[in-house]
């Protein structure tokens, strides 16, 4: 069982916040953005080549792009579309879920997970995350299976994946779905298998900060074929199947609108960016397990929580290293970490407050943060650092020294009101 760094190795730390003079680790004109995206050349290339052709929407570069992500991740049937939300959105109603029908994930993710099943017209229950893996916990969700639940909505949070096995065993014995978020899980595996392989929907997204970049942008990857037809055609205004066609070179097409569906596609121009940058999904995700190491070492004497180490049967897409910022074992809060790193000109993120920290479920769904307990007192402690490819050394240094000076002072105390850099999504 993967365990974070113990309390009580750290003591706690009285810090001598407000003595001395702060001096930031970077100066404002090398601010590290959080989740900076890695553009290369060969993209470029595409984009450009993509709009001098004239072909800007859907069209034979989202269909090679398809093509080439399904080749990835070795599965049989996948649909590009606008985002993750969208493909969560279109996988429920592939599955055929109902108003009153229930729909089983977890608090500690993206507010668009939980919409995404509002606007399915099912009902969100949440199950609390294992504190260690920052994952749903299966023991929770089978808790809050009912007779009316029809899906389980895992998010393989920060790229480790969840418990699949359980998870997929309480699937079949209670006839469920299960819709995969991979938002952070493009290249992660679970014994062997890939992410987005083990339900019957896998949902990634290429938005900015994730680990293959196409502006915004999603995938559906489906185990049936029927399925992918039905995304397919939802994505597209529900007009017939290669409506997309009709001002093609083939010559005008009627086409026929079977249901009321979505704008959902995904564009040539997008699709342009993620053919090459899926080419280097590898390599980039060998830097960031190397960026993940040295953190994972040179932040350990510090009185912070950090990642669990990935489990020896899985692979981690490493998405994020979020740390733990506990006011009374580190000294300070977790928001004023934040500013301080900030001061520091070091990006960092937050991922996520709970769910149920928001008033919109507060209001309509009647959710308490405290009925979540784990995911609640994650979601206030958590900070995620930078992480990108494209971190040097010296940036990935700047972000650990930034981390030492945070916690061990001089503070910002008294330091004008600054601009926050703090991303969620
Ligand atoms: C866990 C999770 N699910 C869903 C989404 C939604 O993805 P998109 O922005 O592509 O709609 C995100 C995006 O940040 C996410 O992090």
């Amino acid at each position: 069982m993967p365990t974070r760094t113990s309390p009580k190795t750290h003591p706690r730390v009285t810090r001598p916040h407000t003595k001395g003079r702060f001096t930031p680790v970077r100066t404002k004109d090398r601010f590290l953005v959080f989740g900076a995206p890695s553009i290369a050349e060969p993209e470029i290339a595409e984009v450009v080549a993509t709009l001098k052709s004239g072909w800007l929407g859907t069209g034979p570069k989202v269909a090679q792009f398809e093509k080439e992500f399904a080749a990835y991740r070795g599965a049989q049937h996948c649909v590009a579309v606008s985002s993750c939300t969208a493909a969560l959105h279109l996988s429920m109603l592939a599955a055929g879920l109902e108003a009153g029908d229930e729909v089983i994930t977890t608090p500690l993710t993206f507010c668009a997970t939980v919409n995404a099943i509002i606007h399915a017209g099912a009902r969100p229950v949440l199950a609390d995350i294992d504190p260690a893996t920052m994952n749903i916990d299966p023991a929770e969700v089978a808790k809050k299976i009912t007779p009316r639940t029809r899906a389980i909505l895992p998010v393989h949070f920060g790229g480790r994946p969840c418990e699949m096995d359980a998870l997929v065993d309480l699937a079949r014995r209670h006839d469920l779905h299960v819709i995969e978020d991979c938002a952070h899980a493009i290249e992660t595996q679970y014994k062997g298998k890939n992410a987005g392989t083990f339900g019957d929907f896998g949902c990634f997204s290429f938005y900015v900060t994730k680990n293959v970049v196409t502006g915004e942008g999603g995938m559906v990857l489906a185990q049936d074929e029927q399925h992918a037809a039905r995304i397919k055609v939802l994505a597209l205004h529900g007009m017939s199947r290669d409506a997309w066609k009709r001002y093609s070179d083939e010559g005008y097409k009627h086409y026929d609108v079977v249901n009321a569906g979505f704008k959902y596609n995904m564009m040539d121009l997008q699709a342009s960016l993620g053919i090459h940058q899926l080419r280097r999904v590898e390599e980039n995700w060998k830097r960031r397990s190397e960026i993940w190491g040295r953190f994972q070492e040179e932040l350990k004497q510090y009185p912070i929580g950090l990642p669990a180490e990935p489990n020896a049967d899985t692979r981690h897409a490493y998405h994020l290293y979020p740390i733990l910022v506990d006011g009374e074992r580190a000294g300070i809060s977790r928001d004023r970490f934040i500013d301080t790193m900030t001061a520091h000109n070091i990006g960092v993120g937050v991922h996520y407050r709970s769910i149920p920290e928001h008033p919109y479920y507060q209001q309509t769904l009647g959710w308490k943060p405290e009925d979540f307990p784990s995911s609640m007192r994650v979601g206030r402690q958590t900070v995620s650092l930078p992480l990108s490819p494209g971190l040097t050394e010296q940036d990935a240094g700047d972000v650990i020294e930034a981390v030492k000076r945070t916690i061990e002072g001089p503070g910002i105390e008294g330091k004008m009101k600054m601009e926050t850099f703090v991303s969620e999504g």
